[in-house]
């Protein structure tokens, strides 16, 4: 009978477990029936997570871009290859009929400015501040001067780094303005054949062999070794890459005027040639490492530039003719003064520069401006400017120096929606007061 009743017992117990989840109204099945739900419907609940964070990420489009560098809002970019992650990175895909969060297309980039203390960079770093980007220069101060970027001194968007690019860098940014070579003749002529190539360096170069040259110039080895430091870090952090080439790649020129498509008439053994055909060859290895690595490359091919912050005495005729003007000294012609050459005012060049770097063409792009004068013809515009009364002296001219210079700038108002805007005659005045003030103290104007 005992066996009985317990029998009936776990009958009983059997059958309340059975009724148990049925029964709603028991307090102690609720988190049983919950189970039950969660256990049966998982599927839906997932469903209608995925489609809550959707629409969150839908709303909030620049969430998608926090990186661990950068906590900033960003947009979404359409990006033009796979390979290149930075491609579409000035054409932010605005979604129509969403809300588009505020800055939407003008997210701050990380930039690195080398050469960014000398007289282009740093109107270039001016111009990228001013934007709103974050800018760190990097300058070994050969030619480039503190004084250029000082009033951005404080400004935690700005950073100076003293360093040679000759040695390698790791740094974390969008975008390379690869700038740093001394760019005038003085400078790049003066520094004598001193640096010895080691072993770790003709590996380094790879397939850039100098056969025996055990030296080479130190100027071909800021272009060569500078440039290729460069491109190695852009293509390790995926950045874009500019490089500052010059018209000094077409020599001296049996086409005129000339276009990117001439490839030039240069002396390889002359005495302008470590900065000629440094630069040619810092055109291939960023044409090389844009088609091999999938890098990011611009090329600009600058044409004589001035403006304010030019290197004093550098031996750039607009420099020289401004300096000795105001000294009251005559102004030297080289030659017969009939050469000519193409005079662009600075902030021509960096909005070209800008522009290159932010359009989706490689180049080369010349920058310049196509008005064209002769040596003699600038001395007049000088004089007119700064002293009616200043007198020219002839010099015998310097070896290999071009007959003729005049971009075609056809390819950059096309592609580039770019061209200059401001003459010899309104650009010159502009340099004037601040050459005059960096007179009146020598010892500020050597640059070094
Ligand atoms: N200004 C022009 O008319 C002109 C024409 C053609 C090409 N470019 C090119 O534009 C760029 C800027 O020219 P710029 O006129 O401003 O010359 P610049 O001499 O005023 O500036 C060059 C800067 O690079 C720095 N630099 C040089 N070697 C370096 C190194 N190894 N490491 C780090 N920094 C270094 C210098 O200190 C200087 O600040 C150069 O690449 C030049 O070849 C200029």
């Amino acid at each position: 009978m005992k066996q009985l009743h317990k029998q009936s017992g776990l009958i009983h117990r059997s059958r309340d477990e059975e009724i148990s989840p049925k029964a709603p109204k028991h307090p102690r099945s609720l988190p049983r029936s919950l189970h039950y739900i969660f256990r049966e419907q998982r599927l839906l609940f997932v469903l209608v997570g995925i489609l809550i964070g959707s629409s969150f990420f839908i709303v909030h489009p620049s969430l998608f871009h926090l990186g661990p560098h950068d906590s900033r809002p960003r947009t979404t970019f359409s990006v033009s290859s796979s390979s290149d992650r930075f491609a579409g990175i000035t054409q932010p895909r605005h979604r129509p009929g969403l809300r588009v969060p505020v800055q939407i297309g003008q997210r701050r980039k990380r930039i690195v400015v080398t050469g960014g203390a000398g007289f282009v960079g740093s109107h270039l770093v001016d111009k990228l501040i001013a934007r709103g980007d974050d800018v760190i220069v990097i300058d070994n101060f050969f030619t480039g001067r503190k004084e250029n970027v000082v009033r951005h001194f404080g400004n935690p968007r700005f950073e100076l780094v003293r360093h040679d690019v000759v040695e390698p860098i790791l740094l974390e940014v969008d975008q390379i303005y690869h700038l740093a070579c001394p760019a005038s003749p003085v400078h790049y002529k003066y520094n004598p054949i001193k640096t010895i190539i080691s072993f770790f360096n003709l590996l380094q170069l790879g397939n850039f062999r100098f056969g025996d040259v055990s030296q080479v110039a130190e100027i071909y080895k800021t272009n060569v070794m500078g440039t290729l430091n460069m491109l190695g870090l852009a293509k390790r952090i995926g950045a874009r890459f500019l490089l500052t080439s010059t018209s000094e790649v077409y020599g001296d020129p049996l086409e005129h005027p000339q276009k990117e498509t001439y490839w030039g008439n240069v002396n390889p053994i002359g005495v302008r040639s470590c900065y000629d055909e440094g630069k040619r060859t810092a055109e291939t290895l960023a044409m090389d490492y844009h088609r091999g690595a999938d890098v990011e490359v611009r090329i600009a091919r600058i044409f004589n530039t001035y403006g304010p912050r030019m290197c004093l005495d550098d031996g750039r005729v607009v420099s020289n003719f401004v300096a000795q003007a105001i000294r009251k000294q005559p102004l030297t012609v080289y030659g017969d003064g009939k050469q000519t050459r193409s005079f662009q005012y600075v902030s021509d060049l960096v909005d070209g520069l800008v522009a290159l770097m932010e359009g989706e063409h490689v180049g080369p792009f010349n920058l310049g401006n196509p008005g064209e004068f002769t040596m003699l013809e600038l001395a007049e515009v000088v004089k007119e400017t700064i002293d009616p009364s200043a007198t020219i002296e002839f010099k015998p001219n310097t070896a290999d120096d071009p007959h003729k210079r005049k971009p075609d700038i056809s390819k950059a108002k096309e592609l580039l929606n770019w061209e200059p805007k401001i003459s010899l005659r309104e650009g010159l005045p502009r340099m004037v007061s601040d050459f005059r003030n960096r007179i009146l103290n020598e010892n500020e104007g050597k640059g070094l």
